[in-house]
C-alpha cells in the first residue's frame, strides 16, 4: 500500500523539476498549496529561501504573540525557529498590521520574492491567517524554498466553526490545544466545545461539587453500535473533566491562535449526567444514573421546577468567568417532552404561563435562559429545534436537523450557522469500504462536505446575509480514542474550512485534492493521524440503453489505474485494466484497486452484483420516496446492487409516511421460483419495518396472487427478506410494504412519520 508521505515526496521532486524549468518565468497557479484556497494568488519570479538565519521583524507589538505562535510552530515542523528582531535589510519576514489592506477583517497580503517575506494584515488575524499561509508554504517542500507570490486574501464567512463533543468521550485539555492548532492552521476561527451531555458533564462548577464527582463519570461504556441489541458493555467506569484553570488555559491559547471558544451547557435535554447528581432537577425525582450508552433520554430538566433555572443560572455564572465569548450554545435539540407532559410541576408552569403545549414550554425554558445571558451581556446560540414553539428574540440558530431550521431562521432575521448533519457531520462514514471502522451512521465522503453550499438557493441576497457561517460537528460516541478522533474529523475539517474561507467561485474538488495530498506530511508533524481513503474506488450506477445496468468506478487519485477481476481473486499490477463501466448481469463480484507504477493504493474495492431477472426491467412506483432517501430513478430498485448500512448511501429508497408499492414488468411471462428484498429497519433513525410486506405475481398486469407476506422483521438493521416460489408463472411482479406510519411515543422521533426503506427487489 501506497503512503501519502511517499506521494507527496513524488509531487515534490516533481515541482522542483518544473521549479527549474519554470525559473525567470511565472509558475502555473496550482502549485501553491494552500488549503483554504486563497482569495488571489499572483506568482512572481524568484523564491525566498527561509534558512536558520531568517528573522522576523514587527511593525508594532500588537502582533508579538502572534509571531511567537508562528515562531512555535517553525520550531515543531523545521526544528528553527526566526527571531524576533528590531532592524533587518535582508533574509527577514516583516509583519505589519494596515488596516487600509483590503476592505475585510482577517484578511492579509503575503509577498514572497528573493529578498524577504512580508505579511501585512487588515488586523492582528489577518498577520496570523498570513502566517498559516506561510507555514503551509513552508513545509509543503521541505526545502524551505518559498515560492515567489503576492498572496491577497480574505474570508467568506466571519463564522467557521468546529464543534466537538467531549461527554461521550473526553480528551484532554493539552489534546484539545493540539486540535486548536490544526483548526488555526485551516484558518476555523470557532470551537465550539460540547461540554455537556447524557454521558458526561467535562467542566468544574465550583458551586455544584457533584458535578465533579458524580456528573463526570459513568459506570461503563457500551460497546459497538447502539443499534445492535442487546447492548454490551465493557464494565469499566470511565470521566473526567476541565478544571476551571485548564478550561481559562485553553481559552487562552485559542485567543492567541484567533479561535473564540463557544461553549455548550445542553438544556432542557441531554441533561442525565446533572440528573444523577442533582436528581431534584428532573421531574420525577430519580434516581438518575449518568448514561452509558448512546441515545436519546426521556429524563430532562424540569422545566417548571424553578431550582432547574436557579441550578442553570449559577452554573452559567461561573461559565461566563471563563469563556469571553459574545455566543453561549444552551443546545436546545433533541429534547423528548413526556416527562413534561405529566409532571405537575411542568403543567402549572404551562397553565400559569399561558402555554398551550410542551413546545411552547421549551420555548419559554430557551426565553428565560436567553433574557439571563442577555442580562449579563452574552447572546444564545441553539440547536434548531430551539424554533419549537417560537424562536426567543436575539436567538442564533445552528441549523443541524437540516438546512430548513437555517433557512425559517434566516427569513426572521436571525443570525444563522449552518451545520446540516447530512453535509458536514463527521460521525458519518467517509468511506463505504466494509473495513470502515466504527462510526455514528450515514455516508459522508470528502466530496461531499466539499461541496455543501452554505448559502442556500432558497434564500433571497437580504436573508442570505444572516447566514454567519459554516461549522462541521464532531460528535464522539465512537471516537474510542485520538487516532480514531483524528480519523474522523481530518481531513474532512480541511474541506469545510475551504467552504468557510475560500470564495464559492473558486472552489473546484481536484483542485483541492491536489492541495491536500502534499498537506499530509505537515498533519503528521503535527500528531494528526488523518484518514487517507478520498482517493480510494467510489462507484456509480448507470443505465446503458439497452437497458443493462452499468457499474462505473472512479479514483481520484492523478495517474491512477483501475484494474479489476471478475473471479473472485485479488486485483493485482496485471490485471485488466478498467476503462469503462462495466454490465451488471454478467458477473457476480468485482474486485479492483488503484494502481499508481505498478504499485496499490488503498485497500481492494469490492461490489457484489445480484444477477437476477428484474435487472434493467421497468419499475413503476405508485408513491414517491422522500426527498433524502431517493436514488433518482425507480430503476435503482432493480440494478443488482444492493444497500449497504451506510443507510444514505445512495442505494436505499425511503417512503416517509406512505407504502412501498413497486411493480416491475419483466417483458414477458416466464417462471418464478424467488423474489426478495432488504429492509433497514433502524428506529434510531426513525427507519421502520413496514407492518406487512408482501410479493404478488401476475401474468396480465391487472389480476395480482399474493404469493407471500412477512409482518416480523427481527434484525435491527438489514432485513434480508427471500421466498421460494413453486411453479409460478408471471410477467409483473408487485411488491407492497405497508409504511408504520406514525412513530409511536417513547420511540425516537415519536410523532413523526415513519420511513420504510428497501432496496434491490431481487427475481430469480
Ligand atoms: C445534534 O446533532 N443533536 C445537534
Ligand atoms: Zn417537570
Amino acid at each position: 500500500m501506497r503512503t501519502r508521505e511517499a506521494l507527496s515526496t513524488l509531487i515534490f521532486i516533481c515541482i522542483i523539476h518544473f521549479m527549474a524549468a519554470a525559473q525567470g518565468g511565472s509558475v502555473p497557479k496550482n502549485d501553491l498549496h494552500i488549503i483554504p484556497r486563497p482569495f488571489k494568488t499572483t506568482h512572481i519570479t524568484n523564491p525566498f529561501h527561509l534558512n536558520q538565519k531568517t528573522v522576523l521583524l514587527l511593525s508594532g507589538d500588537s502582533i508579538k504573540s502572534d509571531a511567537e505562535v508562528f515562531q512555535q510552530s517553525m520550531h515543531l515542523i523545521a526544528g528553527f525557529s526566526p527571531s524576533i528582531v528590531d532592524k533587518a535589510s535582508s533574509n527577514y519576514i516583516q509583519l505589519a498590521i494596515d488596516s487600509s489592506v483590503g476592505a475585510y477583517k482577517e484578511g492579509y497580503v503575503l509577498k514572497v520574492d528573493n529578498k524577504r517575506i512580508s505579511i501585512t494584515g487588515h488586523d492582528a488575524a489577518g498577520v496570523f491567517y498570513g502566517l498559516q499561509s506561510l507555514i503551509q508554504l513552508v513545509d509543503e517542500r521541505g526545502d524551505y524554498l518559498i515560492p515567489g507570490c503576492i498572496i491577497e486574501d480574505h474570508p467568506r464567512f466571519t463564522y467557521r466553526g468546529m464543534h466537538l463533543d467531549v461527554s461521550r468521550h473526553f480528551f484532554s485539555a493539552r489534546q484539545i490545544e493540539k486540535w486548536i492548532d490544526v483548526l488555526a492552521l485551516y484558518k476555523i476561527n470557532t470551537f465550539h466545545w460540547h461540554l455537556t451531555d447524557d454521558q458526561g458533564w467535562r467542566i468544574e462548577i465550583k458551586k455544584y461539587p457533584k458535578l465533579q464527582t458524580i456528573s463526570a463519570y459513568r459506570n461503563e461504556t457500551l460497546i459497538g453500535h447502539k443499534k445492535e441489541l442487546p447492548h454490551v458493555f465493557d464494565g469499566k467506569p470511565y470521566g473526567g473533566y476541565y478544571t476551571q484553570e485548564e478550561v481559562k488555559q485553553v481559552v487562552s491559547y485559542a485567543t492567541a491562535r484567533h479561535i473564540t471558544i463557544i461553549p455548550e451547557i445542553e438544556m432542557p435535554g441531554h441533561a442525565l449526567a446533572a440528573l444523577a447528581a442533582y436528581p431534584e432537577l428532573g421531574c420525577t425525582g430519580g434516581p438518575y444514573q449518568t448514561a452509558t450508552f448512546w441515545g436519546i433520554f426521556s429524563d430532562v430538566y424540569c422545566a417548571g421546577n424553578d431550582s432547574t433555572f436557579t441550578f442553570l443560572q449559577n452554573v452559567l455564572d461561573e461559565v461566563l468567568t471563563l469563556f469571553p465569548s459574545k455566543y453561549i450554545h444552551i443546545g436546545g435539540d433533541e429534547c423528548p417532552k413526556q416527562r413534561w407532559h405529566i409532571c405537575p410541576k411542568c403543567r402549572k408552569r404551562m397553565a400559569d404561563e399561558n402555554l398551550k403545549d410542551e413546545s411552547e414550554l421549551q420555548s419559554y425554558f430557551i426565553k428565560r435562559i436567553e433574557k439571563y445571558l442577555n442580562g449579563k451581556g452574552r447572546q444564545i446560540i441553539g440547536w434548531d429545534e430551539i424554533l419549537e414553539g417560537g424562536l426567543s428574540p436575539g436567538a442564533t440558530v445552528m441549523s443541524w436537523t437540516g438546512e430548513s431550521g437555517g433557512i425559517a431562521a434566516a427569513n426572521q432575521h436571525h443570525q444563522v450557522v449552518m451545520t446540516p448533519e447530512k453535509y458536514v457531520y463527521l460521525d458519518y462514514y467517509q468511506s463505504l469500504y466494509p473495513e470502515e471502522p466504527l462510526a455514528g451512521g450515514g455516508y459522508l465522503p470528502l466530496s461531499k462536505i466539499y461541496n455543501y453550499e452554505p448559502i442556500s438557493a432558497e434564500l433571497s441576497p437580504n436573508e442570505a446575509k444572516y447566514i454567519m457561517g459554516v461549522q462541521a460537528n464532531a460528535w464522539s460516541e465512537y471516537y474510542e480514542n485520538k487516532e480514531k478522533a483524528e480519523y474522523m474529523i481530518f481531513p474532512r475539517l480541511l474541506a469545510l474550512a475551504e467552504t468557510a474561507w475560500s470564495p464559492k467561485e473558486s472552489k473546484n474538488y481536484t483542485d483541492f485534492l491536489s492541495r491536500l495530498r502534499p498537506q499530509y506530511p505537515l498533519l503528521k508533524k503535527l500528531d494528526v493521524h488523518a484518514a487517507d481513503v478520498f482517493d480510494e474506488i467510489t462507484y456509480a450506477i448507470d443505465k446503458a440503453a439497452d437497458g443493462k445496468t452499468l457499474l462505473g468506478l472512479n479514483s481520484t487519485l492523478p495517474q491512477g489505474i483501475i484494474r479489476y477481476t471478475t473471479d473472485g481473486s485479488a486485483p493485482g499490477p496485471n490485471t485488466n485494466v478498467y476503462h469503462t463501466a462495466l454490465a451488471v448481469g454478467e458477473t457476480e463480484i468485482i474486485k479492483a484497486a488503484v494502481f499508481e507504477n505498478g504499485i496499490q493504493y488503498g485497500r481492494v474495492f469490492q461490489k457484489n452484483v445480484l444477477v437476477h431477472k428484474a435487472v434493467g426491467k421497468p419499475v413503476t412506483l405508485s408513491f414517491q420516496p422522500a426527498p433524502n432517501y431517493d436514488p433518482g430513478n425507480a430503476s435503482a430498485l432493480v440494478n443488482g446492487i444492493e444497500a449497504s448500512n451506510a443507510y444514505n448511501d445512495g442505494q436505499w429508497f425511503g417512503f416517509s409516511g406512505v407504502n412501498l408499492e413497486a411493480v416491475i414488468d419483466l417483458g414477458s411471462v416466464q417462471k418464478i421460483s424467488s423474489i426478495g428484498t432488504n429492509i433497514l429497519k433502524y428506529h434510531w433513525q426513525r427507519m421502520w419495518e413496514p407492518t406487512e410486506l408482501s410479493f404478488w405475481t401476475s401474468t396480465d398486469g391487472n389480476n395480482y396472487t399474493k404469493v407471500y407476506s412477512q409482518v416480523d422483521f427481527p434484525v435491527n438493521g438489514i432485513n434480508t427478506i427471500k421466498t421460494s416460489l413453486q411453479s409460478t408463472q408471471a410477467r409483473y411482479i408487485k411488491v407492497v410494504g405497508v409504511n408504520k406510519g406514525i412513530i409511536p411515543d417513547g420511540e425516537y422521533g415519536a410523532g413523526a412519520k415513519a420511513l420504510l426503506l428497501v432496496d434491490e427487489i431481487s427475481v430469480y
